[in-house]
């Protein structure tokens, strides 16, 4: 996507930290639920690092993502965090934590054996009794086509986008996103971008299988955004 490599720049002007207060704070409500001895997490896809920005106040964050210039752009924003480039489904950092996080970068896995090799690398690197959290846009059973926008100004410069998502196929466990952007440089030039992504839509029952062939115990947690993009949305705490 031009979003994450040669827009990346943008990012915070088209989904700025504010945004991530509130989900922050109530999936840390449900980690800290299952968990409480968490000294270390790693983030898996963590891009501009929204969600590290509020969550590490409790612990100390590892920030992975497959995008340089994506972590570039978290590192403005978390620098006292590590900043590794790497593809979640297969970095190795030698290293254990007691906590994996995944948020909206997991819809990037669009088949089983993609979020297989997900599950595989986070059991290598979770400490023993350690916990991963995963919060994914979408499940088979609560996805809805959609249209949203959004986007802000800094002084001259600014970007608007449309996020549109349709499922043409509802039996190839895929959903299709379309991005329109407009931007406006601090000269005043005026220009579109388009992204298109291919995202998972795996039902909650694949999920719990897939997560309990590499060991992990499931549970489900409904999580009730009431401010940036309201409504009903779902976590997996696996253990
Ligand atoms: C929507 S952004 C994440 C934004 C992030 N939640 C935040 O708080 O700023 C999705 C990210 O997933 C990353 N990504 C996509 N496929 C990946 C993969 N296989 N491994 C690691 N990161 C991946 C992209 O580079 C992008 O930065």
């Amino acid at each position: 996507m031009k979003l994450y490599n040669e827009l990346a720049d943008w990012w915070h002007l088209l989904s700025p930290p504010e945004e991530y207060e509130e989900e922050a704070r109530l999936y840390w409500e449900i980690i800290s639920r299952y968990k409480q001895d968490i000294n270390t997490a790693l983030e898996l896809g963590s891009g501009g690092g929204n969600n590290a920005f509020y969550l590490k106040q409790h612990c100390h964050f590892t920030l992975t993502d497959l995008s340089p210039a994506m972590l570039q752009a978290s590192q403005k924003i978390n620098p006292e965090c590590e900043h590794i480039v790497g593809d979640m489904r297969s970095i190795e950092l030698e290293q254990e934590f007691d906590l994996v996080f995944i948020h909206d970068a997991i819809a990037y896995m669009t088949s089983e054996e993609e979020l297989s090799s997900v599950f595989q690398v986070v059991r290598k690197h979770l400490k023993p009794g350690g916990m991963l959290f995963i919060a994914p846009d979408f499940f088979e059973e609560t996805y809805e086509p959609s249209t949203i926008s959004g986007g802000y100004d800094d002084k001259n410069k600014g970007i608007r986008y449309l996020e549109w998502t349709y499922d043409l196929d509802p039996d190839d466990h895929k959903a299709t996103t379309e991005y329109a952007y407009i931007l406006r440089d601090e000269n005043g030039a005026i220009w579109h971008e388009h992204d298109r992504m291919e995202n998972g839509l795996f039902s909650k029952a694949t999920w719990q299988s897939l997560l309990e062939k590499e060991g992990f115990a499931v549970h489900f947690e409904t999580i009730l955004h009431s401010e940036f993009e309201p409504g009903e949305y779902m976590g997996i705490v696996a253990l």
